[in-house]
């Protein structure tokens, strides 16, 4: 079998472990470089290589960061004399949560944007004729509130915008996590049209999947999924009606393959599940509980105000990677979501060791408490004395009081940033700290 090489930054991630194991899969000389900043980067890491021998590929971690840039450069230099030129790169190494880049915007800035050029340097000194696969958000788009939103019983939708957002769409990234990424994304481009190199960016919406332990602030679908199974309370901001296109991990991995044999690189695609797989965060909580077949469902809804820089709905324009490509999603969110439920309840010890290592004491960035609501057997509703959030701080109704304008809550609640306690689960079932 012909040699192969790869390299992969965040590998002990959520999406960059099923890159390690798909190269591995196919015969590669993996290098996976990760700082192990991450909960649950270790536990990816174990996984991983439990056993590489049962794979055909072998495997090479590094805990390196890529805000280093004379170590990068020495652990890519190395691997390519030891292993010869990777094919791709897939870098997915990022600080990923937007709450933390509002508390922590410099390490956001250096790991999202200097890492980014850092890993970028990297392959053009050493491995110019990599492919070089980056994840990008759709953060980069900003909260979207010049595109109309209309209201539904259980979601948001674009009112207009029925395809989605496509790559062509201007961007305007309005956080720190936003404006890291974009900056990042911007590089990759331009590194194509100066250097040469052969980048592709994907514009991720909203991914989910096995071996992704979740927080609250990043991973919403696998945080909802492991608090219905172990019992746990969840912080829901706005309305529930947020709405977002689902991706299962597979399909993510099936694109990034596509597009890399397919000799277009300076690509930029948005890629998500599209119109066809979207859902609200008020139908992922029925959805789950339809899937539960535990009776002792029992979740804690508790209803924040609106966070900054939420987009009121998401949902991306996939006709140009189906164009370009080929490609379209295949699982839908319904066998998506009941397959994170079974792996869930398969690792249920692994995931509670690993949420029990991580005592992290967020600072959230917190504009508001709402209301709590009980979910014993009862589908999510809003309570008639809830306040309605948006309506009540300033959001632009139209006359019939059911379309708005993506307009959230942020501005005026500065004032009211709280500290909370990100949740904790616990051994024996119950968990979580109220
Ligand atoms: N999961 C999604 O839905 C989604 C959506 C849009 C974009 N993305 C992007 O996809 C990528 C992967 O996301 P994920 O969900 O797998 O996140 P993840 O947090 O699970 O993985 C990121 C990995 O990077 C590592 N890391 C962080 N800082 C590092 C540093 N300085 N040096 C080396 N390693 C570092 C972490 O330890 C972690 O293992 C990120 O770039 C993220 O911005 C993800």
């Amino acid at each position: 079998m012909k040699h192969r090489s790869a390299i992969v930054t965040g590998g002990c991630g959520f999406i960059g472990v099923h890159c390690v194991k798909r190269l591995l899969e196919q015969g590669h000389s993996v290098l996976c470089i990760d700082n192990l900043s991450r909960r649950g980067a270790q536990a990816n890491l174990n996984w991983i290589a439990r056993d590489p021998k049962r794979l055909p590929g072998s495997f090479n971690f590094d805990q390196t960061d890529i805000r280093r840039f004379e170590e990068l450069e020495n652990v890519f230099r190395k691997h390519v004399h030891r292993h010869g030129n990777p094919e791709v790169v897939i870098h997915q190494a990022a600080q990923v949560a937007v709450t933390q880049s509002v508390a922590q915007p410099r390490i956001d800035f250096e790991t999202n944007a200097l890492g980014t050029f850092n890993v970028l340097e990297a392959v053009r000194r050493i491995c110019p004729d990599a492919t070089i696969i980056f994840a990008s958000t759709k953060k980069v788009y900003g909260s979207l509130e010049s595109v109309e939103v209309c209201e539904l019983d259980e979601r948001y939708e674009f009112r207009t915008l029925k395809t989605g957002i496509p790559s062509s769409h201007p961007v305007d990234p309005s956080t720190p996590y936003g404006c890291s990424k974009c900056a990042a994304d911007h590089y990759m481009r331009d590194y194509s049209r100066i250097y040469g190199l052969r980048t592709l960016v994907f514009r991720q919406s909203c991914v989910y999947g096995t071996r992704q332990f979740g927080e609250e602030d990043q991973g919403w679908v696998s945080w909802f999924a492991i608090a219905a199974a172990l019992r746990g309370d969840i912080n829901v901001f706005g309305r529930g009606k947020q709405l977002r296109d689902l991706l299962w991990i597979d399909d993510l991995l099936d694109a990034y393959w596509m597009a890399w044999h397919s000799g277009l690189p300076g690509q930029v695609f948005n890629i998500g599940g599209g119109p066809q797989n979207s859902l609200s965060v008020v139908e992922l909580i029925k959805l789950l509980k339809e899937l539960s077949s535990d009776e002792t469902f029992n979740m804690r809804v508790r209803q924040f105000s609106t966070r900054p820089g939420d987009q009121l709905v998401y949902v991306s324009d996939i006709s140009e990677l189906t164009q370009k490509l080929g490609w379209r999603p295949k699982i839908s969110p319904r066998q998506g979501v009941e397959w994170l439920c079974e792996w869930v309840k398969r690792n249920r010890a692994e995931i509670e060791e690993v949420a029990l290592r991580a005592d992290d004491v967020h600072d959230v960035q917190d504009p508001g408490f709402e209301a709590v609501h009980e979910m014993k057997g009862e589908s999510f509703r809003e309570s008639t004395n809830v306040r309605r959030a948006d309506a009540s701080r300033g959001t632009d109704y139209n006359s019939n009081g059911l379309c708005v304008k993506g307009v959230p809550v942020e501005a005026q609640n500065s004032n009211e940033h709280v500290t909370t306690r990100v949740s904790q689960f616990h051994r024996g079932g119950s968990f979580h700290r109220r």
